[in-house]
């Protein structure tokens, strides 16, 4: 395999725990690579409150370039207290935004899936969590996110306005995406918005319901936000994928990865225009950063959708998501998820343990994966 062959990724570790998370992914792609002989080629840039302290913005324009020309790009978390006063616009988050519209990123992928290694974990109620594996389809380019956000002075101190904005191709271009995930899935789709008292959501139920007619094969539902939070509670089982805005999947996503374990087990996918960005769904919990406790499992598992969405490498995606599992199944867990009966590691460990997991197993055949 020569150069001209390698995968460019650019990793952007970000704050918090960022670093550590990203340090461990990066370990994994490397004996992935090692082992089935690719050649992947890691560029690291300044990102987010890091960039900020280090070159005065969240997102240089050198870390932009760099996602711009890259195959694929990892990214740990950003934000922390340390920026915390500064203004909306000056934040390590501005950069994650700016760097999402600059892409064209409008498609965010979650797979909220109750692994059977960790059904213990779910706070549900027993009869209640089973077969929960959803696909949060949330936009990811638009909505009150890109709004114009801004405060003015007012008689009884300030008033302070986001606007929240929709245009039909937006919403059409990632429920197209939806409705395809849908059909090549159990082909339920469940669109989720306000449509009872917000004119972007209306506009959504309205263009969403249009293109149902050209996907016969899909059964599409509505529900209002309010109802989709508490039917995931109620009975998950009923969603297969669920298609919704940037706010609402924002906030539901997080809801569906306490369903399932812990937040820091959950990857995701942003991609549309540009190239394609992996990032856990997790923040950078500052709290954590820098004693080895953090769960590496999001960002491993961002690496091997990585693997499977930008790469199409899915044998090694599964060799890398059935390690993960065995972890699971021998006990192994950090401390986000630890119980009675198991072992607690650290994020370094948990990462040690899983490479020897990866080594020990055969790379699994081309004709049984791909
Ligand atoms: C996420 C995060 C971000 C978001 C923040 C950090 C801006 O919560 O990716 O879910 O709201 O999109
Ligand atoms: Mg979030």
């Amino acid at each position: 395999m020569t150069t001209a062959d390698a995968k460019k990724i650019v990793l952007l570790p970000g704050d918090g725990i960022g670093p550590e998370i990203v340090g461990v992914a990066v370990r994994v792609l490397k004996d992935c690579a090692a082992k089935f002989g690719h050649l992947f080629e890691f560029a690291e840039f300044p990102f987010g409150g890091s960039a900020i302290d280090a070159a005065g913005e969240p997102l240089p324009p050198e870390t932009l370039a760099a996602c711009k020309s890259a195959d694929a790009i990892l990214l740990g978390a950003v934000g922390g207290p340390k920026w915390d006063a500064q203004p909306i616009g000056k934040r390590p988050e501005s950069g994650l935004l700016a760097l999402r519209q600059a892409l064209g990123l409008y498609i965010n992928l979650r797979p909220i899936d109750l692994r059977p290694s960790l059904a213990s974990l779910t706070p549900l109620r027993s009869d209640r969590a089973k077969n929960v594996h959803i696909d949060f389809v949330r936009e990811l380019a638009g909505d009150i996110y890109f709004g114009k956000h801004h405060v003015e002075p007012h008689a009884s101190g300030e008033r302070a306005v986001d606007e929240a904005v929709y245009t039909t191709g937006e919403i059409e271009r990632v429920a197209q995406y939806a409705f395809a995930r849908a059909e090549a899935r159990t082909g339920r789709l469940a669109s989720v918005d306000k449509a009872n008292v917000m004119s972007t959501s209306q506009l959504w139920r309205r263009t969403v319901t249009r293109m149902a007619a050209a996907h016969p094969k899909v059964k599409l539902e509505h529900l209002y936000v309010d109802n989709a939070a508490m039917q995931l509670v109620l009975a998950p089982a009923q969603f297969d994928v669920i298609l919704t805005s940037n706010m609402f999947g924002d906030i539901l996503s997080d809801l569906g990865a306490a369903l399932v374990g812990s937040i820091g087990l959950i990857p995701s996918m942003s991609s549309g225009r540009g190239p394609s960005l992996y990032e856990p769904i997790h923040g950078s919990a500052p709290s954590l950063a820098g004693k080895d406790v953090a769960c590496p499992v999001g960002t491993i598992l961002s690496a091997s959708m990585m693997l499977r969405e930008s790469f199409g490498l899915a044998r090694e995606a599964e060799w890398i998501e059935s390690a993960v599992d065995r972890l699971f199944v021998n006990g192994v867990r950090t401390p986000d998820i630890v119980g009675p009966g198991t072992t607690r590691v650290g994020c370094q460990e948990f990462g040690e343990r899983l490479l020897a997991e990866m080594a020990e197993a055969p790379a699994p055949s081309k004709t049984s994966n791909v």
